[in-house]
């Protein structure tokens, strides 16, 4: 645990992530596997959700049962590899609203550039978590941060599948209240900005494409 980083060591997860870093895993168990690994995630970005208390009749009598506060969770999606973690969280809180952040890197000045942004109103009321597999150089996530700001979100947080220093770094310097949780830190990029010992590209992991 770095500062605002958690990592989860759950066996369940650590054994499921080493599958879908095994480079002959199928497209379809690399999907499953996500998909399970999300669910299991999502209860630890999950944790420290704001509660309250909603009075309630059992069969047998009245009590004070504990219930999430505020407006519903706002899951934001960081196109395309984050949809893969989106699905699995969803199942778990299929009343949370849904939004996309869409970003490309220019060739030229390698900064993240926005093609697409649809996310839910009154951010600034909702718990927002971000999900994207691949934490690396950190650009597109503090770009999305960046963005998901500006539309008003004031508690972020970040999970992702597996983190690079040098993304965290990034994130921390940019984003310091933005807590991050991930699988796995693993140790370092390479030139093309791949996570070492990582999965290799995520989206093409998980769809099947080159
Ligand atoms: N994005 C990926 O899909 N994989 C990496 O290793 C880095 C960024």
């Amino acid at each position: 645990m770095t500062n605002n980083v958690t990592v989860v060591t759950h066996p369940l997860v650590q054994h499921k992530l080493t599958i879908m870093r095994e480079k002959d895993t199928s497209s379809k168990s690399f999907r499953q596997l996500l998909r399970e690994i999300s669910h299991l995630m999502a209860y630890e970005v999950t944790r420290t959700l704001p509660m309250t208390t909603k009075r309630i009749e059992t069969p047998l009598c009245e009590m004070d049962a504990p219930m999430i506060e505020g407006k519903k969770l706002a899951l934001i999606s960081i196109l395309r590899a984050g949809n893969g973690l989106l699905d699995g969280i969803l199942e778990l809180i299929p009343a949370a609203r849904v939004g996309f952040v869409g970003l490309y890197r220019d060739p030229e000045t390698l900064q993240p550039v926005q093609y697409y942004f649809k996310v839910p109103t009154q951010l600034e009321d909702r718990v927002t978590i971000v999900v994207d597999p691949m934490l690396a150089t950190g650009n597109s996530s503090v770009a999305a941060v960046d963005l998901l700001k500006k539309s008003g979100a004031r508690d972020i947080r970040f999970m992702c599948l597996l983190a690079a220093p040098e993304g965290i770094k990034r994130m921390q310097g940019a984003h310091p209240d933005v807590s991050i949780v991930t699988a796995a830190i693993d140790s370092h990029l390479n030139d093309h900005g791949y996570i070492v010992p990582g999965l290799g590209d995520a989206g093409d992991r998980m769809f099947g494409t080159k």
